[in-house]
């Protein structure tokens, strides 16, 4: 049997872990999945339905009937929530607002993370997240960890939303990032920290193209083995 292939990319918000995730897959032929997507899908779910993102047995209850598609196509990632495409949509302030408190639930993240494990177990696979190093894909063969400063990633927030046609300010992004990284360091139930075996890259002064370039140095050093 073919051997499968693990990529694991943690880090904290912005850090531009789904950027390269995608570019490293595409270039290994690999599939791209991207887990912060599915928490975003939830949380959308919860706000479409009224439901109470303090509540975790409520969350986990709506989850059970919730089908979270990652489409994989040649213009990139899609994310269907019970059919419908929300790609843009889960990328909204008010997912992005709630999203860290919907992913703290110890019962949310369990399927959660049972439905990711399933995506990765018949293909070579790059993940990203802020747990998959040290939870979700604790044997994955490559695990980096993505680091930016806070101001920079406000930065690389603000120009992506600047291609949408939106003016945020960057103070309000900045504090945003900084809000949601605490949360999501803090919460009890898998935090963002970084895996003992995960190699850190900081990208602030990074291109692109270079944190690519050392993430598939590094992948096609693993895969010669
Ligand atoms: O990567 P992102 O910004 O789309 O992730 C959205 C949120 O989902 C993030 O603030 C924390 C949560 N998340 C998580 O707890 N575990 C993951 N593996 C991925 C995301």
């Amino acid at each position: 049997m073919e051997r499968l292939f693990q990529i694991a990319i943690d880090g904290p918000a912005a850090a531009g872990k789904s950027t390269v995730a995608k570019i490293v897959a595409k270039a290994l032929g690999f599939v791209y999945i991207d887990t912060g997507a599915m928490y975003r899908s939830l949380t959308y779910k919860a706000l479409k339905t009224g439901t109470d993102m303090k509540n975790g047995i409520k969350l986990k209850e709506l989850l059970d009937v919730t089908d979270i598609v990652l489409k994989h196509s040649e213009i990139g990632q899609r994310v269907f929530v019970d059919g419908e495409d929300v790609s843009e949509r889960i990328r909204y302030p008010d997912v992005t607002a709630q999203v860290s408190l919907v992913s703290s639930f110890g019962k949310v993240r369990t399927e959660m993370v049972r439905r990711q494990r399933k995506l990765a177990e018949h293909c070579s696979v790059v993940m990203d997240g802020r747990d998959i190093g040290t939870h979700v894909l604790p044997r994955a063969q490559v695990k980096i960890f993505l680091k930016a400063s806070v101001d920079e990633r406000a930065v690389r927030r603000f120009r992506e939303e600047e291609l949408k046609g939106l003016h945020p300010s960057i103070q309000a992004l900045r504090e945003a990032i900084a809000l949601r990284d605490k949360k999501d360091m803090e919460r009890t139930i898998s935090p963002l920290v970084k895996a003992k075996d995960a190699i850190e890259l900081d990208t602030t002064s990074l291109s692109v193209d270079e944190v690519v370039d050392r993430i598939l140095n590094i992948a096609k050093e693993r895969i010669r083995r």
